[in-house]
């Protein structure tokens, strides 16, 4: 959690530094703060709650100066205050620390540090701030490096120093950085988003490196002090990817990313002549893959939704048993692995603390590991031996929307790939190539309905609860609608596969209850047709997502989100959309903070 940028160069640097912290507000945001070298002196300004605030407070006190580090914080230690907001200060304010992560033995240090040292804030990183103080006699790296030999647990973390005007160092474990290379000056930062409008050219730390950033160049190091060359290297996302492009929300603009996004994930991987897919990056021989007898996807939120779409898909498509963690609970259920086994880490950041300890148990049991990531570069990316990126681009909502499609569209292509080499015809395979191609084109036509929906939210927007329903991988879709919903609106929902309800939930439908039931035609509609008809009977208000032509949901509702029909595994790329489009338009009808929703931070990089 948690947002780290810091530059060095000839420009003021209050403003960039501004810049970046607002780009990296979707990773925390109840404080911030900002630390600038100037006139021998370091000044330091902090304020709580969203990056305005401060950018408010530095209005009244410019600070000048071409180098410095800032800080946005999602709290783990200690409250909500500007005491605990970064950078931190040790040696009487000449040296400011920011850190990310979390330092699990900060308790211990703190004893070590003895009673000369007191502390202002509450947090495990002002602790380091100190434990770097006490080993400094000059040699500002040497510092950083003696003390993190001390250190258990995770950081990604810049220092500066008044002594040092020409020097910010940066460290890695646990917690991403990435340093920007541009003319003359440099940049650091948990992710490149702060840097795309200087420079695409990076270099992306690993955990246990050091880097020195001067104006004249970086250089890389081991916590061992050996010298590291890096490569740097060019990211294709360019700044305006990044932005709103005109939309009142990134979120919105992410669900109308979808049909493009889509294509990008599919895009030279399909090959109509074999009916199959080629994914490169599995990094497997053919006897490798024939040896798989299980896959277990792991992963958290809505990333573990798409994996639950995976399971069908592979269960279907290829025959192999599939099996959907959620990273959390995976690592300390001693799951059964052997060297048959392929495992799927599943994530969007590519950071998320629980899929990256999940993948390491899975490691050391010995199966195969592989990753289906969004962000490039990301730390699961780079600890799995290999996997797909989903192509999605940046996602800055913390409702994840286009990267969950993108993650089953990959998801998708792997159970073809699967499919084709083991039970699949080449007729069937090619329906499914044909089918896959066509879900850009049905993506818009949805976008292009959002009218409808948008009158159905004005009319539910205030119910306290609701349900919704789903049969098959339908029910994954009513999962992540629910989530949605829940996200963004604070309404409080569940989901249920259709065949449950008489099992229990059922009680709780009055004429005040919604259901949203989703009720394509596939080879479950009659069944969801009943499962529907129990709840028309209890007069809970219906709200229905059905496919195009199917004049007879009708007769239950006037609410109703028509989708286009597609091969029933594809479907939860269609149905989700309406659904992420109906908790959008409720959560603003609601005039709720639909881009950064209370209590929840965009990658969650702690347990
Ligand atoms: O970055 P990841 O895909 O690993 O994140 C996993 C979840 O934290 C994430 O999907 C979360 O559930 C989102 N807020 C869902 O909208």
């Amino acid at each position: 959690m948690c947002g780290i940028v810091g530059y060095i160069g000839n420009k003021q640097a209050q403003p960039i530094l501004l810049q970046g912290l607002r780009r990296l507000e979707y990773r925390g945001y109840d404080s911030a703060g900002l630390a600038l070298w100037h006139d021998q002196c370091i000044s330091r300004v902090r304020a709580v709650g969203k990056i305005e605030r401060l950018a408010k407070k530095l209005k009244d006190q410019e600070i000048p100066g071409s180098m410095g580090i800032a800080h946005t914080r999602w709290a783990t230690h200690g409250g909500v205050t500007e005491q605990n907001a970064h950078p931190h200060m040790a040696l009487q304010g000449t040296l400011m620390l920011a850190h990310n992560g979390i330092i699990e033995n900060y308790r211990e240090i703190r004893e070590k540090l003895g009673k000369d040292v007191s502390l202002t804030s509450e947090t495990d990183s002002e602790v380091l701030a100190h434990l770097i103080g006490t080993h400094y006699n000059g040699d500002l790296r040497h510092a950083v490096m003696a003390a993190l030999k001390h250190v258990r647990g995770t950081y990604g973390l810049v220092v500066m120093h008044v002594d040092h005007p020409d020097c910010i160092i940066g460290a890695r474990m646990g917690s991403p950085l990435v340093v920007g290379v541009g003319e003359e000056e440099y940049f650091i930062a948990s992710d490149a988003t702060p840097i795309l409008p200087y420079t695409k050219r990076v270099v992306y730390l690993d955990d246990g490196e050091i880097v020195e950033l001067t104006r004249e160049g970086i250089q890389t190091f081991t916590l061992a002090d050996e010298v590291i060359t890096k490569c740097v290297e060019e990211i294709e996302w360019d700044d305006e990817q990044a932005q709103k492009q005109g939309f009142d929300h990134f979120m919105l603009k992410e669900i109308h990313d979808q049909p493009q996004v889509f294509e990008d994930a599919i895009r030279g991987r399909l090959d109509m002549e074999e009916g199959t897919a080629h994914l490169g990056g599995l990094n497997m021989t053919e006897e490798e893959m024939r040896r798989v007898n299980r896959i277990i996807l792991i992963a958290c939120g809505t990333a573990s939704y798409a994996g639950m779409v995976g399971k069908y898909a592979f269960e279907r498509l290829s025959g192999i048993p599939t099996e959907v963690d959620v990273a959390s609970e995976f690592r300390y259920r001693d799951p059964i692995i052997d060297e048959n086994t392929l495992v799927f880490a599943i994530s969007q950041s590519g950071e998320t603390a629980d899929t990256l300890a999940a993948i390491r148990e899975a490691k050391r049991k010995g199966a195969f590991v592989r990753g289906i990531v969004n962000v490039v570069g990301s730390t699961i990316a780079r600890e799995t031996d290999g996997g797909t990126y989903i192509h999605a681009g940046p996602e800055l909502a913390v409702a994840s929307t286009k990267a969950y499609t993108n993650m089953v569209a990959v998801l998708l292509l792997y159970a073809l790939q699967f499919g084709r080499s083991r039970r699949m015809t080449i007729a069937t395979g090619q329906r499914f190539v044909r089918a896959l191609q066509e879900i850009p084109q049905k993506m818009q036509m949805i976008l292009d309905r959002k009218d409808t929906i948008f009158a159905i939210a004005e009319k539910y927007k205030d119910i306290p609860s609701c349900f919704f329903l789903g049969r098959g991988v339908n029910y994954v879709v009513a999962l992540e609608g629910s989530l949605k919903l829940k996200e963004i609106t604070y309404i409080h929902s569940e989901a249920y596969p259709g065949g449950e309800m008489k099992h229990g939930p059922i009680a709780l439908l009055s004429p005040t209850f919604p259901v949203f039931a989703v009720m394509t035609k596939n080879q479950l509609y009659e069944k969801m047709r009943s499962n529907v008809e129990e709840i028309r009977a209890r007069k809970a208000p219906l709200i229905l997502v059905v496919t195009d032509g199917d004049d007879s949901a009708k007769e239950f509702t006037d609410d109703i989100m028509y989708v286009p029909p597609t091969m029933e595994l594809l479907e939860p790329l269609l149905n989700t959309i309406s659904l992420q489009l109906l908790a959008y338009y409720m959560a603003v009808s609601l005039d709720r903070d639909v881009d950064r929703p209370r209590n929840l931070a965009k990658s969650v990089t702690v347990e």
